[in-house]
Order: C-alpha cells, then sequence, then structure tokens
C-alpha cells in the first residue's frame, strides 16, 4: 500500500523524489517523506503526515539537496498516520535513513531486543526497529552496509521491500525485497531509480531490474550493481524493457482520474472482449476454459471468490452463470470464506476475481481451495500479479491501469469478461439456443457503443448530483442482475462521498430499510424494463408513498417508473443479463460528482487504499509491464496468442 521512490545519479534527487511521490500517491496517501544526502555528508531528512503537498509546503523554499535520495509515502499500519511515524526512519545513530513497504511481523520481538539494548525508539511502526537493526548489525559487526543489511534481513519474518540510504556512503543505495515488490530502472548514464512500482521511474527510464524475493541490490554511483541473495549468492541482475506508457498514467485532460476511466469504459470493455468474441465465428475464445474443458464440463458448482467492488462483479456472474449456463453458483468475500473452514470439492471450478491481482484475502483464499482440490481459474486486470501466478488458469480483463482507488472500469471489464463467460459456458453445455447465443454474443459485442451512448448524455447527472450532495443517508435498490449494481453503486458513493449509503435487493426494502425513508432520504432506483420491472415500479411506488426522494434508472422510452420518479437517468436498451455494464455507469458518476460538491478528493478517499495487501504480502503493479521476469516466456506467448488468457505453467 505504500510507495517507494529512490534516485541515485549525477541529477538533484529532490525534485525527482517529489515528483515520484507524486506518482504513486495512489498506492497510500496518509504520510509522505524524503530523505537525501546533502553535500558535505549531511543527511537531510524531512517527512510529514497529510498529502506530498502538505510535504513540499513543510519543506518551503530551502528544498533538500544532494543527488542520492529516498521518498516514501505511507498508508499506516503500525500506528497512526503522524509526522514521527512517516517514513523515512533512521537508526539510532542517524547514520542510515530507511524507507520500507511492508510489513514486519516479528517487530515486538526485535522491538523488544532492541530496547534492550539501549535503543530509543520514537515511532510505533516496524519500519523504525528494521533501521535500528541494520543499524545496530553494521555497527556491531563491523559489515559493510549491504552485508549488515543481508545479515539483519535474516532475523525478520514478514514482507518487506526496503531503500537504504548511508551517511558513510553517499555513493550508494541499498535495496532489498520479500513478498514486496521493488523494481530498479536503470538510466543513461549511470543512475538508478528505485520503485514500489514503475510509475515513479517511466518517465526516466524504460530499462528495469525486479528484485525477487529475499534479494539485496546495491547501486553505485559509478554504474556498478550488485545483486546477493539473503543467503550471500551473487545473482546476475537482467535488464527487461517495460510497457507502461506514460500516458496511461496520466489524466489525459481530466480533472481526476476517476472521470478519466470512467470515461474510458467503451475502450476498456471493447478491449477485454476483443478477440473473445468472434461474432463471425459465434464463437467465444476463451483459453483458458478451453485448456480445461473436462474441469468445466464436469463442474458441479462455480465458488467465485473476491473483495470490494471484484465480489459484486462476482455478484453480476452468479446471476449470470445460473441463468445461462446452468451452473450452481456462490460467491464469497475471500476473507470469509479463507477462515471458515469451508467445504470445497475437487469438482467445484473457483473463480477468484481482482483488479490488482494482489489482494490478500483473495490470494489466501485461492491458496486454500487449490489445497482443497479445486481448480481455479482468476479473472485480474493487472498482468503477472500473483493472482495470476498462483491460478490454474484465467483471463485478463485489460482494462488498462486503475489509479483512482474507487473502481469504475475494472469493474465493467470482469463483468464483461464474466459474461462472455457464461454466454460461452451456455452454449458449449447446451443451455442456450442459437438465437438467444447469438443475440447475447452480438449485443456484447455492441456493448460498448451503448456504453459510450449513456456517457455522452450524462450531463443531467450533475444537476441531480446538486440536490444530493447534502444528503446523510441513500439508499440503492435493484433486483435481479441489478441487485449486485444496487451494491456497487451504494459502494462507489460511501467510497469516495463518505455518505452513508446501503444496497439492497428492492424487495427486501420493506423489512427493515423502508422504516428509513422520509423527505430526506434519496432513493436510487434501478428500474430497466426487464423480468422484475413491473415488481421493481411496486417498490419505487412503497418509497414515493412514504415522500423518499426518487432518481430511477430506466430504459430510454420508459413511461412507468418516469411518473413515479423525481429525476431520471436513462439507459440504451438491451438484453437483462448486459444491463449491468450500462446501469453501473450513472451511479459511478453520479457518486463522483456528489464527492466533487462535497469537497472530497475523488482519486484518493481518505483511509482507503487500491490494493489490501495487508495480512502478509504488498501490492504488486508488476504486470503494468508484461515481462518474463514475473511471468515465464510461455506464459508471455500465450497470453498473447490466447486472447488475454493465461495459464499456469503446468507442473511436470
Ligand atoms: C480495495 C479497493 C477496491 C477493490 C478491493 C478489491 O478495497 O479500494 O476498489 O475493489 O480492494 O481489490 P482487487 O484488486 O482484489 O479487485
Amino acid at each position: 500500500m505504500c510507495g517507494i521512490v529512490g534516485y541515485l545519479g549525477p541529477n538533484p534527487a529532490f525534485p525527482i523524489l517529489i515528483e515520484g511521490l507524486k506518482r504513486l500517491e495512489y498506492r497510500g496517501y496518509d504520510s509522505a517523506g524524503i530523505a537525501t544526502l546533502e553535500d558535505g555528508g549531511a543527511l537531510r531528512v524531512e517527512k510529514k503526515q497529510g498529502k506530498v503537498v502538505e510535504l513540499t509546503n513543510h519543506i518551503g523554499e530551502h528544498h533538500p539537496q544532494g543527488t542520492v535520495g529516498i521518498g516514501h509515502t505511507r498508508w499506516a499500519t503500525h500506528g497512526p498516520p503522524s509526522d514521527v511515524n512517516s517514513h523515512p526512519h533512521c537508526g539510532a545513530q542517524g547514520r542510515i535513513a530507511l524507507i520500507h513497504n511492508g510489513i514486519i511481523e516479528n517487530y515486538e520481538a526485535l522491538k523488544e531486543l532492541l530496547t534492550h539494548r539501549g535503543h530509543k525508539l520514537v515511532s510505533d511502526t516496524d519500519t523504525e526497529v528494521l533501521a535500528h537493526l541494520i543499524e545496530e548489525v553494521q555497527l556491531r559487526s563491523g559489515l559493510d552496509l549491504p552485508d549488515a543489511v543481508r545479515v539483519a534481513l535474516k532475523e525478520v519474518v514478514g514482507a518487506y521491500a526496503i531503500v537504504v540510504l548511508d551517511r558513510e556512503h553517499p555513493d550508494r543505495l541499498i535495496a532489498a525485497r520479500k513478498s514486496s515488490p521493488l523494481v530498479i530502472g536503470v538510466g543513461e548514464g549511470r543512475e538508478f531509480y528505485v520503485g514500489s512500482d514503475a510509475t515513479p521511474i517511466v518517465a526516466h527510464t524504460k530499462n528495469v531490474i525486479y528484485l525477487d524475493d529475499e534479494e539485496v541490490a546495491t547501486m553505485h554511483r559509478n554504474g556498478d550493481l550488485k545483486i546477493r541473495t539473503i543467503g550471500d549468492v551473487a545473482v546476475t541482475p537482467e535488464i527487461h524493457a517495460i510497457e507502461l506508457e506514460m500516458a496511461s498514467l496520466e489524466k489525459g485532460g481530466y480533472d481526476h482520474f476517476m472521470l478519466k476511466e470512467i470515461y474510458e469504459q467503451p475502450r476498456s470493455i471493447r478491449d477485454s472482449i476483443r478477440g473473445r468474441v468472434q461474432l463471425q465465428s459465434g464463437d467465444v475464445h476463451m483459453s483458458g476454459i478451453a485448456e480445461y474443458w473436462d474441469v468445466w464440463n464436469s463442474a458441479q458448482r462455480i465458488l467465485i471468490l473476491g473483495c470490494g467492488t471484484s465480489w459484486h462483479a462476482g455478484l453480476v456472474a452468479e446471476y449470470l452463470f445460473e441463468s445461462l449456463a446452468r451452473i450452481p453458483v456462490e460467491v464469497e468475500y475471500a476473507s470469509e470464506f479463507r477462515y471458515r473452514k469451508p467445504i470445497v470439492r475437487d469438482s467445484d471450478v473457483v473463480i477468484a476475481i481482482s483488479q490488482s491481482g494482489e489482494t490478500a484475502d483473495t490470494l489466501a483464499a485461492i491458496r486454500l481451495a487449490k489445497d482443497q482440490g479445486a481448480h481455479v481459474f482468476g479473472v485480474c486486470n493487472v498482468v503477472g500479479s500473483s493472482i495470476a501466478r498462483e491460478t490454474h488458469a484465467g483471463a485478463y480483463t485489460h482494462a488498462g491501469p486503475e489509479i483512482g482507488v474507487a473502481s469504475t472500469k475494472a469493474f465493467t471489464a470482469q463483468v464483461a469478461v464474466l459474461t462472455a463467460m457464461a454466454i460461452h459456458l451456455g452454449r458449449k453445455l447446451g443451455h442456450l439456443d442459437d438465437r438467444t447465443h447469438m443475440r447475447l454474443l452480438t449485443e456484447l459485442d455492441n456493448i460498448p457503443d451503448l456504453v459510450k451512448r449513456v456517457l455522452d448524455k450524462a450531463e443531467a447527472t450533475e444537476a441531480i448530483a446538486r440536490e444530493f450532495a447534502t444528503a446523510d443517508n441513500a439508499l440503492y435498490l435493484g433486483r435481479g442482475y441489478q441487485f449486485p449494481v444496487a451494491l456497487e453503486g451504494a459502494l462507489k458513493l460511501k467510497e469516495i462521498s463518505y455518505i452513508h449509503a446501503e444496497g439492497y435487493p428492492a424487495a427486501e426494502m420493506k423489512h427493515g430499510p423502508i422504516a428509513l425513508i422520509d423527505e430526506n432520504m434519496p432513493v436510487i432506483f434501478i428500474a430497466t424494463h426487464d423480468e422484475v420491472y413491473d415488481k421493481v415500479v411496486s417498490n419505487i411506488q412503497e418509497v414515493k408513498a412514504r415522500g423518499g426522494r426518487i432518481l430511477a434508472i430506466v430504459t430510454e422510452g420508459d413511461t412507468h417508473a418516469r411518473k413515479l420518479a423525481d429525476h431520471v437517468l436513462e439507459v440504451p436498451r438491451c438484453h437483462e443479463a448486459l444491463a449491468p455494464l450500462l446501469t453501473v455507469l450513472p451511479m459511478q458518476l453520479l457518486s463522483y460528482h456528489i464527492a466533487l460538491l462535497r469537497g472530497c478528493n475523488v482519486d484518493q478517499p481518505r483511509n482507503l487504499a487500491k490494493s489490501v495487501t495487508g495480512e502478509g504480502r504488498n501490492p504488486v503493479n508488476l504486470g503494468w509491464f508484461s515481462t518474463p521476469c514475473v511471468w515465464d516466456v510461455e506464459n508471455v506467448v500465450s497470453l498473447h496468442l490466447a486472447n488475454g488468457a493465461f495459464l499456469a505453467p503446468r507442473k511436470p
């Protein structure tokens, strides 16, 4: 969740570090800090609770000097956000400064040991313990810093990506990792960049080295780079070219990443079905399914696992798979599944859904399901991510980097891929007749155009947002395919506007939420033309009778729901199985405008992080660049040949 940047080279470090920190803010951002070695050998550390801008305001005009430095954005784990808990942290003698991403699980024991030896720690963090430990080893053993780092890290249990600056060696930067990604950028003319992902590096160089677990890299100003394992085995560095383009990390003229990502959806959905949906032959190409057809053919149940928005995509998939492919489906929060002794059979197929491919709970759930014999299929966005590597097979969603913390285009790309899968399975398993099959495929192929139409006609959303922006609560109601969309709409609103919002199946409203309805309560109904339309209209009537303020998301040409609602937003008519891809759009925009009107930070909502990698692992965004380093060559090839499928290397 935290972000790391480092620089060693001929240029001033400060501007590079600050620019890198700004790019990394999406990962975690309750505080930021930098350390540089100034001319004359002074170690200058500046850190501040809050955004990077608080740090730059705090530093003011008196910029840190020097051509080597490290920077960090923190998302608090050990100890609350505060200046003192911010990174970098220094050792007892102030000789080294260190930044860290990850969790040191045995930090209490290490802290006790260090305190016993007279160390005084000032922060609540596990990171400061690590800084003291390394300096203690270095001073007591007389080892050179890279060796001291190796020795110290042998004592550490947990996950870390660290970069260490040594006051006595302004010509060196040390980096190490375990279960938390770290990328070294090799610039022109003897300079090195370090990043927790490529975002702070890509503006400077496309040549990178991915550190592997338990490797310690020593970068030298003369251009030398040495990598040794913690066990002291030399490793030959391999340089890879990254494919990440700067444009995909920038706002492209939009005010916020979230807005850009909402408007990217015609493209991202197109990319997610490109090559898969083949209208001419009437086929869906899914190598990840084809390769394991026997497993899918005999599946007795599909278990879908995910968290947050990905879990909502899973709920949409439950309706899709049961209705189109007639396979029983259960959808579980990965965080619950992993701890409740679930019953998994080898006739189960598990679908794990994750934008980042790194969510700790989803990964743990996958491992558990695999241990119990299930076949696991991943649906994720980040190429080469842990989920892509640990599942048996899967499909990439190809939504491109999603920077806004509130997920938008990743959701629709997930739903589009899952829809294609359900249609494919429905056909192969004999549950869809030719006509329905072709209608669904054709409509799915056409959906990006309809998405564009919804977004092009969205100007009314802003005015509605103005009316709802002062609400304290909101209710989102839908039935059938639209129930999960109601949940997603409510999640979008609470995530970024901090308005308490709940999603409910519309019929369940009368078992509780109806008690909340009065003239102050905005109620957002999804009332598109589908099998349950009339029933939803009855639910709208019930809310109207109690004075609720109603926004109805309706099908173009609707007349009934429109009469009852205070506001309507229209989406084009389509098969009900595809409608979630359209109805979610006005909700994304509504949340965006409400959050803006309330003065909230849309892209970086408080307390949230893009990728929740607690419980041992930390985020990897390595997939933004496809690289043989994190993905063996065979898989990279299959990635391109097989329309975005991924297949785990088969064990001999
Ligand atoms: C965090 C993000 C959500 C996301 C969830 C699951 O909570 O803020 O937007 O839906 O994690 O993440 P994943 O990467 O597994 O989809």
